[in-house]
């Protein structure tokens, strides 16, 4: 592995490596700790946008294993603006031995890969999440286990979160739905590519309007905010559009019994989620949004070539 920009980049072993990974990195914090096998190696964090989750499990996961974390906020890097994005890569490489880059443009993240001569992790972009889609699937195996054939759904945005669930579900056999409103479906480039993912593990993929069409079967019930960070503009228009797609316990009760309800967080709660949902019995987005220590752990592991 030399950098980690989308799920897609890697076949079902190598993702299902990983999850193995993780779940063992998850276990030895219960039995004692990690091991220090990022002794010496520091991750810089850079963001051009707010984050709660990424920066804190990101500073964690290179803490628990012996390694420190930097990181660099939107004013002090001015990436693409102060100074150019080559430049920012080719300087950081003599300083740091990995970066995690969240950004607003998705060409952003692959232009400091290209330069960079260290490991570059996407942290987040405006065409996919990869690292929430691992502590994703990290947490639907742990409640399912690996069988193939699971319905996944996404009601909502089919925004970057949506992407990369859509992702790691095909690679690893899941049946992808998304409901998502007119206008707001998941980028063609990136329903091709699960497609022809899908040919292969033998995923079925659809795509609809009503949620309710959408939920019937699920074994996992998906959401995310209606409006991704750098579309606050268009904040009043999508609050009229989503309603209809809001996860509520009617909703929930029309899905398989044992349904798990995701959210990658932060929630809008009683807009896309209800309350009642989020703290009710199918919810998992707490140990779902622990489950992202555990994964960053083993991508940073392979990365740093150490498991
Ligand atoms: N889910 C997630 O990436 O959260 P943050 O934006 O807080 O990092
Ligand atoms: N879709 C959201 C995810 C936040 C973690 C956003 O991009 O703002």
């Amino acid at each position: 592995m030399n950098h980690f920009l989308a799920i897609t980049d890697y076949k079902p072993e190598e993702i299902q490596s990983l999850l193995d990974l993780a779940i063992r990195l998850k276990a030895e914090v219960g039995s004692g700790g990690n091991a220090p096998l990022f002794k010496g190696k520091v991750l810089g964090m850079i963001f051009q946008k707010p984050s709660l989750r990424t920066r804190v499990s990101f500073d964690m996961a290179m803490r628990h294993m012996g390694g420190d974390a930097l990181y660099l906020s939107p004013d002090e890097i001015g990436l693409g603006k102060r100074e150019s994005i080559a430049d920012v890569a080719r300087v950081l490489s003599g300083y740091v031995h990995a970066l995690m880059a969240r950004v607003f443009d998705h060409a952003h993240v692959l232009e400091l890969a290209q330069w960079a001569s260290i490991p570059v992790i996407n942290g987040l972009s405006d065409y996919n999440h990869p690292c929430q889609g691992m502590a994703d699937a990290l947490t639907i195996q742990e409640k399912f286990g690996k069988a193939k054939g699971l319905n996944v759904t996404f009601v909502g945005d089919g925004n970057n979160v949506a992407v990369s669930l859509m992702h790691v579900s095909v690679l690893l056999g899941w049946n992808f739905t998304l409901a998502s409103p007119d206008g707001y479906d998941i980028t063609p480039p990136a329903v091709d590519l699960a497609r022809r993912i899908a040919a292969g593990t033998g995923s079925a993929l659809k795509f609809c309007r009503d949620p309710h069409e959408a939920v019937k079967y699920a074994h996992v019930i998906y959401t995310d905010t209606w409006t991704s960070m750098g579309q606050e503009e268009e904040t009043a228009k999508r609050e009229k559009v989503f309603p209809p797609f809001q996860v509520n316990a009617r909703l929930v009760a029309e899905a398989d019994k044992d349904v798990i309800v995701m959210h990658c967080l932060p929630a809008h709660r009683n807009h896309e989620l209800t309350d009642e949902v989020a703290d009710g019995p199918h919810s998992v987005i707490f140990p779902q949004a622990h489950n992202r220590l555990h994964a960053q752990k083993a991508i940073l592991a392979r990365l740093f070539g150490v498991a």
